[in-house]
């Protein structure tokens, strides 16, 4: 099973879009895919169908006493399923810090998942505290969406310094360009001279797009939707580059 978490320490840049949307790509090429949607506002899972999340806290879930695998669910989506996100996930950092071995709780919890699924995806919430660190070390690939503006890659700096603070080795951090709004001068200038800190980028960038923003009215990943638009396509390719 390889994992790849969504992971940014800013909100609203387009983490849980690329999580479903990945998600679902992954599952349409035949693998069994797994999202575990770790934000408590739960976003990806209301995308997914999800109306009304289980009551899961995640100090349970820490302390080991959840059978994590009974929370999964079935999606409308052939081999997608999903594992909640809700209210109770609102303590990750304190709980995970108070742990035995904080670095190690997300794999260890997502191991017995080896078996029944080839693909992990985790669709986080933003910050950049012990859940973050336990998601660095516990994800192959951590995707980190970058809106192309200077606060965003300052953001995404603070990420890499980080990393490299904590020493979490094996990660592969790929940053990729989200929301890009080309007719925004600034944009295109960044996305035709990325920084150095952008060195390891997708090639695949995600455009601002309406249809993302009509995943909100179609609960539904946008191949399902508007599969010929750009941003389906936008979504494929980033899931190609990836795999
Ligand atoms: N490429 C995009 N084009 C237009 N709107 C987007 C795009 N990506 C995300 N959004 C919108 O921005 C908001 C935040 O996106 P989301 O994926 O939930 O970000 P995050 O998970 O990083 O907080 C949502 O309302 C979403 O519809
Ligand atoms: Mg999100």
């Amino acid at each position: 099973m390889k994992t790849w978490a969504l992971y940014s320490l800013k909100g609203g840049v387009g983490k849980t879009a690329a999580a479903v949307n990945l998600a679902y790509e992954a599952a349409a090429t035949g693998k069994h895919v797994l999202l575990w949607d770790l934000d408590p506002q739960g976003a990806a899972s209301w995308y997914l169908g999800i109306d009304q999340p289980p009551d899961l806290s995640a100090k349970k879930i820490v302390d080991g006493k959840v059978p994590l695998g009974r929370y999964v669910q079935a999606t409308a989506h052939e081999r997608l399923a999903v594992l909640p996100g809700g209210r109770g996930y609102r303590q990750w950092d304190a709980e995970i810090h108070a742990a035995q071995s904080p670095r190690k709780v997300i794999e260890r919890l997502v191991e017995p998942f080896s078996e029944s699924y080839s693909l992990l995806i985790l669709d986080c919430p933003p910050g950049i505290g012990a859940l973050a660190t336990a998601i660095l070390r516990a994800a192959d690939q951590v995707l980190v969406p970058v809106v192309p503006t200077p606060l965003s890659l300052r953001a995404f700096d603070e990420v890499l310094d980080h990393i490299a603070d904590k020493k979490v080795g094996k990660t592969r951090v790929r940053p990729f360009f989200s929301m890009a709004d080309r007719r925004r001068r600034m944009h295109r200038d960044l996305l035709a001279e990325p920084p150095e800190s952008m060195q390891q980028a997708m090639a695949t960038f995600i455009d601002y797009s309406s249809q993302v923003e009509q995943m909100g009215a179609h609960r539904a990943p946008i191949a399902t939707f508007a599969p010929r638009s750009r941003a389906a396509g936008q979504f494929r390719s980033l899931y190609e580059e990836l795999a």
